[in-house]
């Protein structure tokens, strides 16, 4: 069959086999900052949001992602090259050590911060849960979800009118 997604606003048409799944996809066709852990749904380390909800694309059927919209971490930086705030304070505040995880916590941490831009540590932890990371201990991570949120808030409010 064939797969009409789109990627990272880029409309995409690819070959897709009945078993495919929405990882085996997306690193065939190189985005690559779609990591491969367990490949049984139980680590998060696969995550990427389709039509805007954090799914672990490890299971799902690369089928069900037809007409959909999916977000990898390599469309969160603006064209020229400008990170997202979440990419930022993950770099500035030391939320990535291994960086195995990196991308599923900040997709996790987006689905979180577009629909609450106001969230609470309790808040972070719960959306952070869905992926496993062995490095950090999640205190940094958090700490920088907390303060993309501030920096989204605080960029929000000066560009309002
Ligand atoms: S690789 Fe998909 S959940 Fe572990
Ligand atoms: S930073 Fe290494 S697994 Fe999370």
């Amino acid at each position: 069959m064939n797969l009409h997604v789109t990627i990272n606003n880029d409309p995409k048409d690819f070959p897709c086999q009945p078993t495919d799944t929405l990882l085996d996809i997306l690193r065939r066709e190189g985005y690559s900052g779609v990591k491969v852990g367990c490949s049984n749904g139980d680590c998060g380390i696969c995550a990427v949001l389709l039509n805007g909800r954090t799914v672990n694309s490890c299971v799902v059927l690369a089928a069900h992602c037809q007409n959909k919209t999916i977000e990898t971490i390599e469309g969160l930086s603006a064209k020229d090259g400008t990170l997202h705030p979440l990419q930022k304070a993950f770099l500035d505040e030391g939320g990535a050590q291994c960086g195995f995880c990196t991308p599923g916590l900040i997709l996790s941490a987006k689905e979180l911060l577009d629909a609450n831009p106001t969230p609470t540590d309790a808040d972070v932890r719960e959306a952070l849960s869905g992926v496993i990371c062995r490095c950090t201990g999640y205190v940094k991570p958090i700490a920088a979800v907390l303060t993309a949120a501030a920096e989204m808030r605080s960029a929000k409010g000066s560009t309002a009118v």
